[in-house]
């Protein structure tokens, strides 16, 4: 097939050369700018990783003070923007909404779209770091029929978005810090992961020279589905639809069979072929917020710790090296602190926009850059000739 290597699903392309993350997946390693996942998740906070992966370095307490000053600022959206929620049905998908508003954000930032102009593209950068869990929380509020509510910039990121989430205007709403340091890691460890299918589109749809609000929409387009970052969502309801753990057996036999299209949601990663290691410091989380909230018998977390043991042990999944992966514990978090299910997918986003950005940023100032523009084997018709439509 002359000049052309096959390889669907990109199994063996590098698309890029990058400084941001490394992943080695036989290993279980996951450095980003050469700091492992687990000690970030432990040691700093998320605008910390935030000025990391955008900057390369970690920040100095001054560098920090200034980040999260720059942060605040672009916390809200325009007024006009809630008119454009209100066109969506109420029981919108709260990721449909995400889609159509974070790409919108084009049509209301116009100093944000030239590409060219290093000082559009970091006013565009901050705008999304700042802007993502707004929209997140105002897709929430507004499928529950809530008020919107402005940010509280004197709060920290993850403190703002449950916030945004949870208090309403006549209510005090004190932040639970156990809660906001959980919801703090998910950010974390969701920050980044290289050329996964989402930051591909989101280069992919940069190569063009799209602009960042426009490139986002596809990525968060990309992330939904339950392959990627939709997994979270069908994790839990997969937990919930196994109910206690006498039914796995039944779950783990069609996980196993190849006529069943099933699958054991939040186990196997393409390039993790090893215990993902976001899930060790996820599943350490689920256990702090779970004795923080007093929830000693939770029954999903019984199927999932279950689950767990048996997939680790049973020859299938051994075989095939299915581990746990992040997705498997993070949705256990979202649902004890009172995260409804369809918000999940929604908070992979926000937690991604970061590593998308990042992603952007660095392909605009990397010469050997260039429009992606896979070629094909083309397997239909020879060269035939048209019939005339009356002789058809
Ligand atoms: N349950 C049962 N069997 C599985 C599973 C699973 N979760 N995952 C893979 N397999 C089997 C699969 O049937 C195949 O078997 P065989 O070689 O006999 O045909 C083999 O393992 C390899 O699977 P694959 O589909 O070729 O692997 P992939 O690299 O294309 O897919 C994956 C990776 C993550 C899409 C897949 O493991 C999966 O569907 N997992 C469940 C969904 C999930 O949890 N996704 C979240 C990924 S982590 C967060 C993120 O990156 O967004």
């Amino acid at each position: 097939h002359g000049f052309f290597t096959f390889d669907p699903g990109f199994l063996s392309t590098a698309s890029c050369e990058s400084k941001i993350t490394y992943i080695d997946g036989d290993e279980g390693i996951l450095l980003h700018r050469g700091y492992p996942i687990a000690e970030l998740a432990i040691e700093t906070d998320y605008l910390q990783v935030c000025y990391l992966l955008l900057s390369g370095e970690l920040p100095t307490q001054e560098q920090y003070q200034q980040f999260r000053a720059h942060v605040t600022r672009h916390t809200m959206v325009h007024e006009q923007m809630t008119s454009l929620f209100k066109a969506f049905r109420r029981d919108s998908h709260p990721m449909a909404v995400m889609c159509g508003v974070a790409g919108a954000l084009s049509a209301f930032y116009h100093d944000s779209l030239d590409i060219n102009n290093p000082k559009h593209r970091e006013i565009a950068a901050f705008r999304l770091i700042s802007k993502m869990p707004t929209l997140a929380a105002m897709s929430y509020k507004y499928s529950i029929g809530q008020p919107f509510m402005y940010p509280r910039n004197d709060l920290s990121y993850a403190g703002n978005f449950l916030h945004m989430m949870f208090a309403v205007p006549c209510e005090e709403y004190k932040v639970n810090p156990v809660i906001e340091r959980a919801m703090d890691r998910i950010f974390i460890l969701h920050a980044d992961h290289e050329q996964n299918a989402s930051t591909s589109s989101m280069r992919m749809a940069g190569s063009s020279g799209a602009n960042p609000f426009a490139c986002i929409a596809a990525g968060i387009a990309s992330l939904w589905g339950p392959a990627h970052g939709g997994a979270n969502e069908a994790c839990l309801k997969m937990l919930e639809e196994i109910g206690s753990v006498d039914r796995i057996p039944h779950f783990i036999a069609r996980a196993k069979d190849k006529n069943d299209p099933f699958r054991l949601m939040g186990f196997g990663h393409r390039v993790y072929k090893n215990y993902d290691p976001r899930a060790t410091v996820m599943r350490d989380t689920c256990h702090e917020v779970l004795h923080e909230l007093n929830v000693s018998d939770h029954p999903l977390l019984d199927v999932a710790m279950e689950l767990e043991r048996i997939a680790l042990s049973d020859p299938y999944f051994v075989e095939k090296k299915l581990y746990p992966n992040v997705d498997f514990y993070s949705g256990i978090i979202l649902k004890a602190i009172g995260i409804p299910t369809s918000m999940f997918t929604v908070i992979f986003a926000l937690s991604r926009t970061i590593g998308w950005i990042s992603h952007w940023l660095e392909m605009q100032s990397d010469p050997a850059s260039r429009i992606s523009r896979p070629r094909q084997l083309y397997t239909g018709a020879p060269t035939r000739h048209v019939t005339p439509f009356e002789q058809r």
